[in-house]
């Protein structure tokens, strides 16, 4: 289905009219037309803590999120026929949510990504975070924001709805100084576009760099490989790693290599070229450094596209890194929201950052914050088909 087909199906159905394109398990486009969000049971945690399932639709798209991590529980897009998938991988319980997410859907803080040894030095202060990913610290810690219970308030103005999800972060969180203060607000466009705008203020120096860890797979989750689908990214240059997956401080030229994705190309295509860098990472795990650089609005990141369903995402983003992670190691062993096995490459994670591990190079964009400023950074997924 081509956009101004899709368009007018979400109009028609706004207007309370039929659609008329097929039903699968999961409904149709027309199906996730705006309505105010919604919000039922979805678990408890061990203390008790009763989490909430949201379930926020416009133009088409319908997103799921728990108050859990502000995890993206499901993300369901219309085909080139209408026919709505969840294109996001997670679970269809809590309890593997909190006890064996590789950060599924999950809304990632204080730092996304790498700090090498998980350790950094801000106005003369050394500070140690959790060692998590070997000797490193990764996506905030043992117990990062996708694992904390956020509180949600949803709204709706003008043709747009959503839900703003807030926490504050005590001082000492996970290591990191300072009482973050933290709003990350999805929206749902008219037209189906996911927006995301984070806010933080800090009372203390401190560092951050949320993300969202969606894992795409726009054919659907759990249908095998996302190897078919093609990315272009609008990077000319990345950030090699080191055997810990930290950056070696380069940036290198992407021309001539596998990591390359200047003009679209399937993601499988140079998985398997060798190379240190593809072998160390067992695939793409790294952070490509956006030509747009930072920017004051969203700027073109990136679009992928599922040749065989027609989806195709673009995002625009404010951020002037972009982790491209080819999900190398799901290994089998965790079972997904529709009942089938996750394996190594079936979801691409496409994350908007600034650098990873930025506190230990001071070349790097600073993620330092500052009492009396605000972090603000936006992420816009925008979806189409062809
Ligand atoms: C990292 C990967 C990691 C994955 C999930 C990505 O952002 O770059 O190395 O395995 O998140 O755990």
């Amino acid at each position: 289905m081509n956009t101004s087909r899709r368009t007018v199906l979400a109009a028609g159905a706004a207007a309370g009219l039929a659609a008329t394109t097929l039903t699968t398990a999961t409904g149709t486009a027309a199906a996730a037309s705006r309505h105010a969000p919604s919000k039922r049971h979805f678990g408890a945690l061990a203390d008790g803590t009763a989490v909430d399932v949201w379930t926020v639709a416009n133009g088409g798209t319908r997103l799921k999120v728990l108050s859990y991590g502000g995890i993206v529980h499901s993300l369901e897009l219309p085909d080139r026929q209408g026919n709505l998938a969840n294109v996001s991988l997670g679970f269809d319980n809590l309890a593997d949510y909190v006890a064996k997410s590789p950060y599924f859907g999950g809304l990632i803080g204080r730092y996304g990504n790498r700090i090498a040894a998980g350790r950094f030095t801000l106005d003369g202060h050394t500070y140690q975070l959790p060692l998590n990913d070997g000797e490193n610290s990764l996506h905030g810690g043992t117990q990062g924001f996708d694992k904390r219970m956020w509180h949600i308030d949803p709204f709706t103005r003008g043709s747009d709805t959503g839900l703003v999800l807030s926490r504050v972060s005590p001082d000492g969180e996970m290591g990191y100084p300072g009482t973050l203060k933290v709003r990350v607000t999805y929206t749902l466009t008219a037209r189906g576009a996911w927006r995301i705008d984070y806010e933080a203020t800090t009372d203390r120096p401190t560092i951050v760099n949320l993300t969202s860890h969606t894992y795409f797979n726009l054919a659907g989750e759990g249908s095998g490989t996302i190897y078919d689908h093609t990315l272009e990214l609008a990077a000319g240059r990345y950030t090699p790693v080191d055997a810990g997956l930290i950056p070696t401080g380069e940036l290198s030229r992407v021309a001539g290599t596998p990591f390359d994705f200047r003009r679209a190309k399937p993601i499988g295509r140079d998985i398997r070229a060798g190379g240190e860098q593809l072998v160390r990472a067992k695939g793409f795990d790294h952070n490509w450094v956006l030509d747009k650089g930072i920017t004051a609005s969203p700027g073109y990141a990136l679009t992928l596209a599922d040749p065989s369903s027609g989806r195709v995402m673009r995002m625009h983003t404010t951020e002037p890194g972009l982790q491209f992670y080819s999900g190398n190691f799901l290994d089998g062993t965790l079972v997904g929201s529709s009942g089938r096995a996750y394996r190594q490459g079936d979801a691409v994670a496409l994350e908007t950052q600034h650098f990873p591990d930025s506190p230990n190079h001071p070349a790097f964009p600073s993620t330092v914050l500052r009492p009396g400023t605000t972090y603000r950074t936006s992420t816009i997924h925008s979806f189409t088909t062809r």
